[in-house]
């Protein structure tokens, strides 16, 4: 009897667990890349990434491209800088970029609101935030 009950509980946990992977896979898939950038960068860069976002009156300094890194880059898709430039919290004093957001700093304060029951490293949620980003600005490039 017992023995039922805990086999009808483990396999709702794994039905629950199984259907929550679903979930978090969505079916259709979700692209965490473009998500992010739409609801944190295209105000400024613009919904394709070429820098005419709304904001633009508002900006001293023109928003970037974001669609030609690489090809200002030799060609290559400039991976680590793009994880600093908007993390944003390591460079140099005098280096900032005083019209761009320090993303690293509000990803860490939303890591505090958004896991405030379990354990978590705020530093991965940061960093995967940022790495869904780049990936998404990686998928943007022009040839
Ligand atoms: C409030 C406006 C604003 C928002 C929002 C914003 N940026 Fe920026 N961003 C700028 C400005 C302005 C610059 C140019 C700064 C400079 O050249 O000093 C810039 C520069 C950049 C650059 C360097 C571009 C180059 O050509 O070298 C990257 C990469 C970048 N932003 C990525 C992002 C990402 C990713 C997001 C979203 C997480 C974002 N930005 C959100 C205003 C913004």
């Amino acid at each position: 009897m017992r023995a039922a009950t805990l086999t009808a509980l483990v396999t709702a946990g794994l039905l629950a667990g199984a259907s929550g992977a679903a979930l978090a896979q969505g079916g259709a898939k979700v692209d965490f890349g473009k998500r992010e950038y739409l609801a944190n960068c295209a105000n400024c860069h613009g919904l394709d990434g070429k820098g005419d976002g709304p904001y633009k009156p508002y900006l001293a300094k023109s928003a970037g491209d974001l669609t030609t890194l690489a090809k200002r880059n030799q060609g290559v898709f400039p991976y680590y800088q793009l994880i600093e430039m908007i993390d944003g919290r390591r460079l140099p004093p005098g280096h900032g970029r005083p019209d761009m957001p320090i993303w690293g700093a509000d990803y860490l304060v939303k890591s505090a609101r958004d896991y405030t029951d379990v354990p978590y490293d705020p530093e991965l949620y940061v960093r995967g935030r940022i790495m869904a980003l780049v990936d998404y600005i990686q998928s943007i490039q022009t040839k």
